[in-house]
Order: C-alpha cells, then sequence, then structure tokens
C-alpha cells in the first residue's frame, strides 16, 4: 500500500491545475503487477478537465489493461495534503471496469494516514445497461 501511495504522490507533481490549486496524483494498479499513474489536468474552458483517476483508468484501457485491483489517491492544496474522495463521474468509470465488491479505493493523507473504501460502498446501485 505505501508504495502505490509513494505513486500517486510521485504523479502529483505532474499534476496540472492553475485554476482550482488543487493538485491531484492518482496510482491504479493492476491484477498483472504493473501501476498506471495520473495527474489531474484543468483547462481554462473548465469542464475538459481530466481528473486524476481518470487520466490513470484511460492510460491503463489504452494500453490494454482492464483488470484492476485497487487505486491510490492523494491530493491537496500546496502542501497541504488531504485525502481526495473520487467525484462522481470517476466512480462511474470505475463501475465501467471494475468489480464493485472487489476494487478498493485508497484515498491518502500520507502513505501511513489513509482510508480503504470498496467502489460499492463509493457507487452503490451504478448505472448500467
Ligand atoms: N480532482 C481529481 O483529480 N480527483 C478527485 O478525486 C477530485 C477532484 C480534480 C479536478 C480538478 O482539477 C480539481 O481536482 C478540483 O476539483
Amino acid at each position: 500500500m505505501k508504495e502505490l501511495i509513494q505513486q500517486a504522490m510521485k504523479a502529483r507533481l505532474k499534476s496540472y491545475a492553475p485554476y482550482s490549486g488543487y493538485f491531484v496524483g492518482a496510482a491504479l494498479l493492476c491484477r498483472d503487477g504493473t501501476v498506471y499513474t495520473g495527474c489531474n489536468i484543468e483547462n481554462a474552458a473548465y469542464s475538459p478537465t481530466n481528473c486524476a483517476e481518470r487520466t490513470a483508468i484511460f492510460k491503463a484501457v489504452s494500453e490494454g489493461k482492464r483488470d484492476f485491483v485497487r487505486i491510490a489517491l492523494v491530493g491537496g492544496r500546496s502542501d497541504t495534503e488531504k485525502a481526495p474522495s473520487p467525484c462522481g463521474v470517476c466512480r462511474q468509470v470505475m463501475a465501467e471496469f471494475c468489480d464493485p465488491d472487489e476494487f478498493e479505493v485508497v484515498m491518502a493523507k500520507s502513505e501511513t494516514d489513509y482510508q480503504v473504501f470498496k467502489l460499492a460502498e463509493l457507487l452503490p446501485h451504478a448505472f448500467s445497461f
């Protein structure tokens, strides 16, 4: 867990967030052991902004990965670390690829201070058809 959180912290350094000043990093662990990282990428038009979670998931899926174990998140403004809770859009994207009773979301303040949730806890009754 510590290593995955460290990778999220490293990814956060790449965050492009000039509008919110809220910098997020994510690290996604695949079943095969590989890790894809992501950061939030903001835009002057605001709505094109991509969250760190979706950056990591889209990177992985575009490389042929779809079997995920967990994702670790860190975020905050400047030096104030917070444990980001994924937005609804990111939860729905997770639900597209992940077993809600197995996939874990790790909301981390630091390498040792974090909470782990199953996706089913964060997005009960996800939309699907
Ligand atoms: N953000 C993420 O990247 N992940 C989250 O879990 C919550 C929000 C980003 C989007 C935006 O760039 C900034 O944080 C403030 O909402």
